[in-house]
Parts: C-alpha cells; sequence; structure tokens
C-alpha cells in the first residue's frame, strides 16, 4: 500500500479560498511542475530534458504490473519515481525515472526484441514488460525500499466533475483557480512530452551529435492545457547556431553542401525525416506532411505517450516566443489563471477549433490576454511590463538573434523583471483580482476598435493598422508579421460580438456562489453562477437578447500535404503478453 500514491487532481485544501495567495496548495500530480515553477525558462526546460534522459517508458499489462516492474528496474539502478498512465484502449504505462542516466543505458542494453526477424531492430526507452519465465513471487516478500506510484497520472478530470469542482468554489475568482489548477498540463504530462521530444533526438543523434529536439508552444510556455499538443524544433547543430568563432580550428568535417534555396532542402529534409518517423520510430503513427506552410512541418501522433506532435525544422523564434510568453506568464501569479480562463471560454462557446482555420487561436487569444494586462489606468500601474521595457533590461547574457536574424533579446530574469515592475512605477500597484480582471478584458476588448488598429505588445499600446487584414495582432519577436492574419472578417466580427456578449453577461449573471444553508432549496445550490452560468448559457444568452450572431460554418478547412507520398498507417503492435 506504501508503494502507491493514488493522483487526485485536487486536495481538498484547494477548494478553500486561494485568491492572492502565489503558494495555494497544489495537486498531488503538480508537485513536479511545481518544483520547476521558479527557475528560468532555460533551466525549466534543461532540467526536464535532463530528467528524459534519466527516464524509460515501459507498456505493463496493468497498474498491478508497477510492483514487478519496480523489483525489476532496481536491479539496474536506483529508481526516483514511477509515474502510471493509461490510455484509451486500456493500455497501461509506466514512466521509470531512474537517478543516474548511466542505469537507463545499462537496463536498456540489457534489453532485448522478441521476434527479432519480423520486427526493425529499433533500440530506444520506449519498452514493454514481457511476462516472466518463472512464476511471479507475491508482492509481500519484497525486501525492496518502496518507491512512490503515482497511479493514473495522466487523468483529467470528467466534464461534470470539474463543473461541480467549480460550483463548489468560494467566489468567482476562485472559479477561475479551481479550473486553471485542474486543467493545465501536469508534471507527467511535461514529462512525457520531453520524452517524445527525446525520441527523435535520440533516432538522429548518430548522423548529428549535437542535435536538439526542443519543445514549445503551449508544453513548455505555461499556458499548456492538460493534453495539448506538443509543437518541437529540431536544431541538428545547436553549439554551432551560436555563432561562435571557430576560425583557429584546423579540423574541419567534410559535409554535403546546401542547396541555394534554403525552404526547398527544408521541405525535403522534412519529407525524409518523415519516412523515418513513420518506418521506423516505435508508437509513431498517422504521419502527415505539410510541407508547403510558411513553416514546414511533419505532424504525427505518438501513440505510446499519447501526444499529437508538430516537428518543425527552422523555427527558432518560435522557441523565444515560448520564452518570452513563459517570463510573462511566470512575473505574476494571476497571468496563467486568466488566460487559462479566457482560453476556456473561447473553446465552450466555439470561437476556438483545434483544426486551424479562419478563427482565431490560443496563440492570439494568449496575446489578446497579455496585451490587456499591460495597459493601465489613470491611477493603477500595469499587470505586466511591455515588450520594450523587457528590451530595456536585458543584460548581456539575454542576447539572442535566431540564424534568421530575428532580434529575441529581452530580459530573462523573471525577479529581476518583477522587482523593476514594483519598483520604478508612479503608480499605485495593480492588485485587482481575478474577477475583476476577467470582467475587465471583456470590457476592453467590447470597445476595442480592430477594424483600424492593431494590438502591439512591443510598446503595450494600439497602433494604426498597417495593412487589411481583420484583425492585426502583430508578432513581438518578428516585426511586420500579423499573428491572427489567418482570422477572416466574419470571425473577428463574431469574436467582436461575443466580448460584447459576454462583458453584457457578466452584468446579469450571479458572481458569488448560492447559500447552502438548510433554508435554500438543492435546486438553488446546484444552480450555475459564476463561470459555470457563462459557459453553460452563451447560446441562449445570445438569442434571448435578440443580438445579430453571425452564423460561421467551421468547416475544416482543405489540408495541404503531400498525399502521394502517405503511407499506410504503421501497427506497432505488441506480439507477446505483458506481466
Ligand atoms: P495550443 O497548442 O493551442 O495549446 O497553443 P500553442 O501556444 O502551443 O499554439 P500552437 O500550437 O498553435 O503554436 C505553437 C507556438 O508557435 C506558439 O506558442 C507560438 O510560439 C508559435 N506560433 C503559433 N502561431 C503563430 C503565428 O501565427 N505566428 C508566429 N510567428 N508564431 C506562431
Ligand atoms: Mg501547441
Amino acid at each position: 500500500a506504501k508503494l502507491y500514491k493514488r493522483t487526485s487532481y485536487l486536495l481538498p485544501a484547494l477548494r478553500k479560498s486561494t485568491v492572492g495567495n502565489k503558494n495555494a496548495p497544489k495537486s498531488s500530480s503538480h508537485e513536479g511542475q511545481a518544483a520547476t515553477q521558479n527557475m528560468s525558462f532555460e533551466n525549466m526546460v534543461e532540467s526536464r530534458r535532463e530528467e528524459a534522459c534519466r527516464s524509460i517508458l515501459v507498456q505493463v499489462h496493468s497498474e498491478q504490473s508497477c510492483f514487478h516492474l519496480h523489483k525489476y528496474c532496481c536491479q539496474y539502478g536506483e529508481v526516483k519515481g514511477m509515474h502510471h498512465y493509461s490510455l484509451p484502449g486500456s493500455s497501461h504505462f509506466v514512466l521509470v525515472e531512474f537517478t543516474h542516466k548511466a542505469n537507463v543505458d545499462h537496463i536498456l542494453k540489457c534489453s532485448s526484441h522478441v521476434n527479432r526477424k519480423e520486427v526493425i531492430p529499433v533500440r530506444s526507452p520506449f519498452l514493454w514488460f514481457r511476462a516472466p519465465n518463472k512464476p511471479l513471487q507475491p508482492n509481500h516478500t519484497s525486501s525492496e525500499p518502496p518507491t512512490p506510484v503515482e497511479i493514473n497520472g495522466n487523468n483529467i478530470p470528467a466534464p461534470a466533475e470539474l463543473r461541480n469542482w467549480i460550483q463548489a468554489a468560494e467566489s468567482f475568482s476562485d472559479q477561475i483557480l479551481v479550473l486553471h489548477r485542474a486543467t493545465s498540463l501536469n508534471d507527467l504530462g511535461s514529462r512525457l512530452r520531453f520524452l517524445t521530444a527525446r525520441q527523435i533526438e535520440l533516432a538522429l543523434s548518430g548522423l548529428f551529435p549535437q542535435i536538439t529536439v526542443m519543445p514549445f508552444g503551449s508544453s513548455v510556455n505555461g499556458f499548456g492545457k492538460a493534453a495539448c499538443d506538443l509543437d518541437l524544433v529540431l536544431l541538428a547543430d545547436k553549439e554551432e547556431t551560436n555563432d561562435e568563432d571557430n576560425s583557429d580550428c584546423r579540423i574541419v568535417f567534410h559535409a554535403k553542401t546546401l542547396l541555394t534555396n534554403g525552404r526547398t532542402q527544408v521541405q525535403r529534409h522534412m519529407e525524409t525525416l518523415g519516412d523515418m518517423v513513420q518506418m521506423l520510430l516505435p508508437g509513431c503513427s498517422h504521419v502527415r506532411r505539410i510541407l508547403q506552410a510558411r513553416v514546414p512541418i511533419i505532424k504525427y501522433h505518438q501513440d505510446l505517450t499519447g501526444v499529437e506532435c508538430d516537428l518543425s525544422m527552422t523555427n527558432m523564434s518560435a522557441l523565444y516566443m515560448s520564452e518570452l510568453l513563459y517570463i510573462l506568464g511566470a512575473s505574476d501569479w494571476r497571468v496563467r489563471p486568466l488566460v487559462f480562463a479566457v482560453r476556456s471560454w473561447a473553446r465552450e462557446i466555439g470561437l476556438t477549433n483545434p483544426t486551424p482555420g479562419r478563427w482565431i487561436t490560443n496563440f492570439s487569444l494568449t496575446l489578446l490576454v497579455l496585451f490587456y494586462l499591460q495597459q493601465h489606468s489613470k491611477h493603477k500601474g500595469p499587470v505586466l511590463p511591455t515588450l520594450n521595457t523587457m528590451i530595456s533590461l536585458a543584460g548581456s547574457g539575454d542576447h539572442r538573434i535566431t540564424s534568421e536574424g530575428v532580434n529575441c533579446t529581452f530580459i530573462r530574469d523573471v525577479s529581476q523583471l518583477c522587482h523593476h515592475m514594483a519598483s520604478s512605477s508612479k503608480k499605485l500597484p495593480n492588485t485587482d483580482n481575478l474577477e475583476t480582471l476577467f470582467i475587465g478584458f471583456f470590457e476592453f476588448y467590447s470597445s476595442f476598435d480592430f477594424t483600424t488598429h492593431a494590438i502591439s505588445l512591443t510598446n503595450g499600446t494600439s497602433v494604426t493598422k498597417p495593412d487589411h487584414s481583420p484583425m492585426y495582432i502583430a508578432n513581438p519577436l518578428e516585426r511586420g508579421l500579423n499573428v491572427s492574419k489567418n482570422v477572416s472578417h466574419d470571425e473577428t466580427e463574431r469574436l467582436r460580438i461575443e466580448f460584447r456578449n459576454t462583458a453584457w453577461m457578466l452584468e446579469s449573471v450571479s458572481l458569488t456562489p448560492h447559500e447552502t444553508s438548510l433554508t435554500v432549496s438543492q435546486k438553488k445550490a446546484d444552480e450555475a453562477w459564476g463561470l459555470t452560468a457563462l459557459f453553460e448559457a452563451p447560446q441562449s444568452a445570445a438569442k434571448g437578447r435578440n443580438i445579430f450572431y453571425l452564423p460561421t460554418q467551421r468547416v475544416p478547412p482543405p489540408r495541404i500535404m503531400d498525399v502521394s507520398n502517405l503511407f499506410q498507417q504503421d501497427t506497432d503492435e505488441v506480439g507477446d503478453s505483458f506481466v
């Protein structure tokens, strides 16, 4: 019994009011996240990458196998932790973290293939636990020290359960915090994403010993939802991208010459990469090549970690964008919950859609929230700094320019940034609670003129639109690019109407919980309030008020992919019995 630690997404204490408390209790599955949350972006990424090097993923028969797997792994080194999860189809997996990377090397060296003649003998940290030749010993005879095992670490609350928790919160601000804590990417989610990145890295490390496959986007920027996709960028030789002066070095690698058209070369490399992922890498299926996009990508599903991946090759600025978002999210405890609430709102009322198209993306919505938090009123200062402030505070170690020449220099030290924000403001600090900020967001954008104005996080003010795009959010790092270029006129209009509807609803729905005393009926206590009321009634509220509601057909856009090169889906079936 000591060995197992059941995951509960929310500790009871979480339901107590936690507003304004940075150190509010977290669920056990967020403990690992908490360990990295005060790190700089680079340290957090390095720590996760190093953790992935010390980890293996083992498919098992059921959660009952954890004990025997633990015992087996202990022969190869000290096991630091075990994290069990299951995926649809009742497949069970355990991510085993060893204390030392050498333990992983040792266990992989001693692992084997079954039916060697029938499989491609790839070696990787993706394994399965075979039934033993001899009968297993009962659990209680073990002399091994117990290792905490997290069971069902990937569980996400069912919608009804999440609704109950949100309903049970003590205030509107608390509801936002509960939503954030219950639905954000947890420790196991991060581990699995870094292990998924490592699979590509290991597969290519013979050709490119310096290769780094870096997660970016919501998996690392602090705005990730449980089960979010994994955006990856492949950097073949990270050391040389740092423009080191190596003119004194007399031994030089022989290498093939790059084609003059870099884009064609990238597309061909991506095609080869797609073939490798599809044909050789265990667990990778549904490979799609989207090579005509501005940034060519390979999409695939990693069936063993349950992660949907987008792999790109020349997207260094997107990595720095993730760092920028991470820093802004870390610089004030209200930023991430507020972004989550707005993104959930957009999803609930159908403004965002997992399929890319002419509607607003989560990334653009995030920038809208960050821009709103850069605003200040007559007396109160802003919650967040402008990018210009962050650039002006950059130290000598913050200098970053991508190989495409994009300047991504800004301050990386969150505590120094917070100190500057607190000490430089001539106005009162903004101490608004999440409720006030959430309402303020909808009021702000209800009156924002998207027709003539663009959003610029660089100086935190709106600017005249440089072109006729229906919505213009200037890319903070790549000036001249519009992040919301994909958003159509209809969708911009719909967004504007929804901002107004919601601002109106926030004035009319109850933002406090109903009393649960004996004098109040159970029915009243269950009545939706705050976030629940907002998420459950937007359509009917819009209809009831006869507000013109643009019908937007959500037809998935045509996909650009090389259909001719598509292969049959791989079958990575396991051909033997599990323990
Ligand atoms: P979800 O995947 O929806 O949870 O959010 P995400 O932030 O990961 O968004 P997405 O997967 O669409 O994009 C991944 C990252 O690519 C973003 O975080 C940005 O850094 C970058 N990105 C996305 N869209 C754009 C765009 O239109 N322009 C630019 N320059 N970068 C983008
Ligand atoms: Mg993403």
